[in-house]
């Protein structure tokens, strides 16, 4: 994932629940108890504006639970980060840059 796009990288992972177009209509979504969020609506939360820190939190996923709990959200943090060196910088930036372009592409999408 290190040369892919936060596009590139919201296709390959995200599109089985969210859809293509971030509109919670993917193949998966059905399958699911709960209703899929659309994606392209974010910014139009109680915050009036794209919630970033919010997002970043729901995506890593590993602070989340089981105190707030997203449970059909898998915990991407887990795959992002490497679990085995939490204390590695250099493993951290690229756990972060990770999430940090799906938060630019997410943001990118946003529809008014
Ligand atoms: C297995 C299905 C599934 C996959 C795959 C998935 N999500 Fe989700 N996502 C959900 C569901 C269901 C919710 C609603 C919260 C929950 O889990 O209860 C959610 C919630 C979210 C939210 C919070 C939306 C809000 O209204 O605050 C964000 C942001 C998000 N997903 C981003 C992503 C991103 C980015 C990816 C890919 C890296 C991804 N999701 C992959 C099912 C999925």
């Amino acid at each position: 994932m290190a040369q892919m796009s936060g596009a590139e990288i919201y296709q390959q992972l995200c599109t089985s629940c969210h859809g293509v177009r971030g509109k919670g209509d993917g193949p998966m979504a059905p399958l699911l108890q709960i209703e899929v969020p659309d994606l392209t609506r974010l910014a139009q939360g109680p915050a009036g504006e794209f919630p970033a820190e919010q997002v970043r939190r729901t995506i890593d996923g590993r602070s989340e639970r089981p105190a707030h709990g997203l449970p059909y959200m898998p915990i991407w943090g887990l795959r992002f980060y490497d679990p085995e060196k939490p204390d590695d910088a250099e493993a951290r930036a690229r756990g972060d840059s990770i999430v940090e372009r799906l938060i630019g592409y997410l943001q990118s999408i946003q529809e008014d």
